[in-house]
C-alpha cells in the first residue's frame, strides 16, 4: 500500500509537470507565430538559422544537471523542428511543385528545400518505382512511355490531398493537362529553368532516362525543349532560372519568390 502511495506521488509530479510543459509549449508555439507574424509585417528574413544555434547553446547554460545534456539537446532539436515546421504550414499553405525539364535539378533543389522549412518531400518518379517495384527503364521497356504517363497520372492523384508538401515531379508531367491542373489545385509550380548545354552536362553518362539513354546530345535535348517549353510556361506560377546558380542560391531564391508572391495566411 505504501509503495503504491509513493508511486502515485511521484506519479502526480510527472502529471504536474507534463500540464506545465504542455502549457509552456503552447506559449513558446504562440511566440513563435507571432515572431513570424511580426516578421512578414517587417518584411524582415524568415529563416534564420544562426538563431538555433543560438537557442541551442543558451538552453545548456540553465541546465542545473549536466548529466541531463544529451537529453535536453534532443528535445530542444525536436521543438526547433516543430516550431520550423509550424512556420513553413503557416507561410507555404500548399505544395511547392518543382517542374522542369530533366537534369534541371527538381530532385536535389526540392530536397535541400524540404530541410530548412522541415516540410516533407515526394518525387513522383521515386513514387512509381516503388508502386510497381521496376525502375523507369523497365517500365518504358515492357509498358511503354504511354505505360508510363499513365502511372504517372495516377502518382499525382494519389498526391492530390497532400499539403504543405515538396513534389518533385518527373519532366514529362507537364504533357498530361489533368496533372497540371490537379497540381495547380493545391500547389504552387516552380519551373526550374536550365538550358540544353547544361542539361546535356547534368545528365551526360546517367542512364536511367528512358527518353534520353541512347539519343542524348544537345541537339536532342533542345529539340524536345522547344516542344515542352511552352506547357511548363503555362503551367509555372514562377520561373526560377538554374543557370550558375548553386542548389543552395535557387533553394533561396524560390523561397523568396513565393514569400513574395504570397498572401499571408493569418491564424
Ligand atoms: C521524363 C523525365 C524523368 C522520368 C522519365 C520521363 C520526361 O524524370 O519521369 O524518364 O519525360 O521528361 P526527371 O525529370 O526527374 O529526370
Amino acid at each position: 500500500m505504501g509503495v503504491l502511495k509513493e508511486l502515485e506521488d511521484i506519479r502526480h509530479i510527472i502529471d504536474t509537470c507534463d500540464k506545465e510543459l504542455t502549457a509552456i509549449f503552447e506559449r513558446r508555439l504562440e511566440a513563435v507565430l507571432e515572431i513570424l507574424a511580426y516578421k512578414r509585417e517587417k518584411a524582415l528574413p524568415v529563416l534564420q538559422p544562426e538563431r538555433e544555434q543560438e537557442v541551442l547553446n543558451k538552453v545548456h547554460t540553465y541546465l542545473k544537471y549536466p548529466e541531463f545534456s544529451l537529453e535536453l539537446e534532443s528535445l530542444f532539436r525536436q521543438i526547433l523542428k516543430i516550431s520550423r515546421r509550424l512556420q513553413s504550414k503557416r507561410l507555404f499553405p500548399y505544395n511547392i511543385v518543382l517542374i522542369g525539364f530533366m537534369g534541371s535539378g527538381k530532385s536535389t533543389v526540392g530536397k535541400e528545400i524540404s530541410k530548412p522549412l522541415e516540410m516533407d518531400y515526394v518525387d513522383t518518379d521515386h513514387w512509381i518505382i516503388e508502386k510497381t517495384g521496376m525502375s523507369i527503364n523497365e517500365i518504358f521497356r515492357t509498358q511503354g512511355e504511354a505505360g508510363f504517363r499513365k502511372l504517372e497520372v495516377e502518382a499525382i492523384k494519389s498526391l492530390q490531398d497532400k499539403n504543405n508538401t515538396i513534389i518533385s515531379c518527373g519532366g514529362g508531367v507537364v504533357l498530361t493537362p489533368e496533372n497540371v491542373e490537379a497540381l495547380k489545385k493545391n500547389g504552387r509550380l516552380i519551373w526550374l529553368k536550365a538550358t540544353p548545354q547544361e542539361i546535356y552536362r547534368r545528365i551526360s553518362g546517367d542512364t536511367s532516362r528512358p527518353l534520353l539513354k541512347d539519343t542524348l546530345s544537345v541537339e536532342k535535348i533542345e529539340e524536345m525543349l522547344t516542344k515542352r517549353a511552352p506547357l511548363y510556361e503555362n503551367a509555372k506560377d514562377i520561373i526560377v532560372d538554374t543557370q550558375e546558380k548553386t542548389i543552395s542560391e535557387i533553394s533561396m531564391e524560390i523561397i523568396e519568390g513565393l514569400l513574395k508572391n504570397m498572401i499571408y495566411a493569418h491564424r
